[in-house]
């Protein structure tokens, strides 16, 4: 088997062609989609694949260890009611309901982040298999921090170098989950950790920035007002549109992203229409 990789646009992403990602792919070609994946600043779009879960989870196991797979940890115990029942490395994002019960996560990841990034190692790849999409809406959006960073003054790379930033998950349930959906024990510091607020990718060796709105709730040693302020210049600084690729689904799209260098957001613009997505999260390493 071989691949076409087309561009999507300046800054991220590209979509690839000619694979068919239920098939058992050799150790080659999967070295050769990690390194498109990271010559494409760590986005690929994979259209119109017809994948089983079963099939969704090898494909996404041949990049590493997955989050909740037989003796790995499971993503999150507050997130846990969404994975999928027969497949805990399955979360499940979803507006629907079946039987009174709902089918994933409704409107999952509605802010800029990175996937639980409050994780001591948190993820590398996270792997999205569109199954239901919306007639109009549900993109996602995606934004490159390597690119965003490039960006800064010298005098700002050099400020940034030496600081620290606490990830915490008292954030996102403060702000994305009703009260009662939070897991006590996710809050008692299993979900929050401490990273550098410049990472340097281990792969590509490339420095991007590592905060995010949803998960990052201060930096070391600045006051209150002096942390806000230099993370809102961040946030509004990495979400300048140059920066930002937005991802328009087709049924089966499969969407491959790179955590360690990527924000994302879920566009909440489609009402009622259904939306089901399944995700795979690759497990990372500490950032440094
Ligand atoms: C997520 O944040 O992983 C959800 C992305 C999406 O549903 O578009």
């Amino acid at each position: 088997m071989s691949f076409k990789v087309n561009t999507l646009s300046p800054v991220l992403g590209a979509e690839v062609t000619g694979l068919d990602l239920g098939q058992t792919l050799g150790a080659n070609l999967v070295n050769d989609i990690r390194q498109s994946w990271l010559d494409a600043g760590g986005l690929l779009v994979f259209p119109e694949q017809k994948l089983s879960t079963e099939q969704h989870i090898a494909f996404s196991s041949a990049f590493g260890p997955l989050f909740g797979a037989p003796g790995q940890p499971p993503l999150q115990e507050t997130v846990s009611r969404y994975l999928h029942p027969e497949h805990p490395e399955i979360y499940r994002v979803s507006n629907k309901v079946e039987n009174g019960e709902p089918q994933g996560r409704d409107r999952a990841g509605t802010y800029w982040h990175s996937d639980v990034s409050f994780r001591e190692c948190p993820p590398t790849a996270s792997i999205l298999h569109a199954i239901e999409i919306p007639g109009t809406g549900g993109d996602t959006m995606f934004t490159n921090m390597t690119a965003a960073y490039d960006a800064l003054s010298d005098a700002m790379k050099e400020m940034l170098a030496p600081l620290r930033a606490q990830h915490d998950f008292a954030q996102t349930a403060a702000t994305q989950f009703a009260e009662r959906l939070v897991v006590e024990d996710d809050l008692h510091g299993r979900n929050r950790a401490v990273h550098p607020v410049v990472r340097t990718h281990p792969e590509t060796g490339k420095k991007g920035l590592f905060v995010n709105p949803g998960m990052t709730t201060g930096l070391e040693g600045f006051d209150r007002q002096e942390s806000d302020a230099i993370l809102g210049f961040l946030y509004a600084h990495a979400t300048r549109p140059e920066f930002i690729y937005r991802h328009r689904y087709r049924q089966g799209d499969v969407v491959m992203w790179d955590n360690r260098s990527l924000m994302h957001y879920a566009v909440d613009d489609y009402g009622d229409q259904p939306r089901y997505m399944e995700r795979t999260t690759g497990i990372g390493d500490r950032p440094v």
